[in-house]
């Protein structure tokens, strides 16, 4: 698959289940010729045939080269960050949560989900705008996972697909973090408070701002409907080192308060 055609795919599983995403795009578009996206965030547990190390092969096919490795001990997580051939593609923000790290109880319901994936289904790009591979969990299974780990609980849920977009504030017209920020607060979008508005700094080289997931109706395995957190919009503004050199990495800190953006707290 083309790159492009790639991310076409996956912004448009996402704007399905995200309507934020497009009325957003649609207030920021009518202020610059194209909007640039930074990064996109995709989510999964470490196990096979979906941990990253299974996956990862797609990634480096749409010619991306593996760039800094992260590792969030509370939330039981590691990523990896991928830079792209040509700088107007996004950045790839790729994380799994560490099955093992959680309580027996929630293993046994993860690798009841994930054993459920079909051999094939791993071996196409499309497994990164697949959704669940599985029959959802029931309501109770979601609960249990819920205390242990939001990440897990949305993962179970919301399955494969992009956690979020990322614009690029840099292209925008007027290149400021904060004016985005009064932009969508006027629009009535409500924003992502843990850590502040604005995570990061000039000094950090990375700001970073982000929406409240939208949320939708959904049926568990047991019947019961809820309604859960999708996915959200984020926003970075990158700034030069003192070599000149746009910063290309993720600030931990910020990246961890960004998580909670699909809390259901
Ligand atoms: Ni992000």
């Amino acid at each position: 698959m083309q790159c492009q055609a790639f991310f076409d795919q996956l912004w448009r599983d996402y704007v399905q289940i995200t309507p934020q995403a497009a009325r957003i795009h649609e207030l920021f578009r009518s202020r610059v010729d194209e909007i640039v996206n930074d990064h996109v965030a995709l989510r999964t547990f470490n196990l096979s045939p979906i941990d990253i190390d299974s996956l990862e092969g797609h990634i480096l096919a749409l010619g991306y080269r593996r760039f800094e490795a992260y590792h969030f001990d509370e939330k039981h997580l590691d990523a990896w960050a991928y830079l792209p051939e040509d700088e107007h593609q996004p950045r790839i923000f790729f994380s799994q949560l560490l099955v093992e790290k959680l309580s027996s109880s929630a293993q046994k319901i993860i690798r009841g989900l994930v054993g459920q994936v079909p051999d094939h289904a791993a071996r196409w790009q499309q497994v990164f705008f697949s959704g669940a591979l599985w029959q959802l969990p029931s309501w109770q299974e979601y609960q249990q996972l819920l205390q242990e780990s939001e990440y897990a609980a949305w993962l179970s849920v919301m399955g494969l697909r992009a956690n979020h977009f990322t614009v690029s504030v840099n292209h925008l017209i007027n290149p400021s973090l904060q004016s985005v920020v009064e932009c969508l607060q006027q629009a009535g979008f409500e924003l992502n408070q843990a850590g502040g508005v604005i995570k990061g700094n000039a000094q950090a080289l990375l700001e970073q701002a982000s929406t409240l997931a939208d949320s939708m109706h959904i049926e568990f395995a047991d019947g019961d409907r809820h309604s859960i957190k999708t996915c959200y919009y984020e926003f970075a503004r990158r700034y030069t080192d003192a070599n000149g050199a746009l910063y290309q990495g993720f600030v931990p800190a910020s990246a961890d308060a960004l998580f909670h953006s699909t809390d259901v707290r």
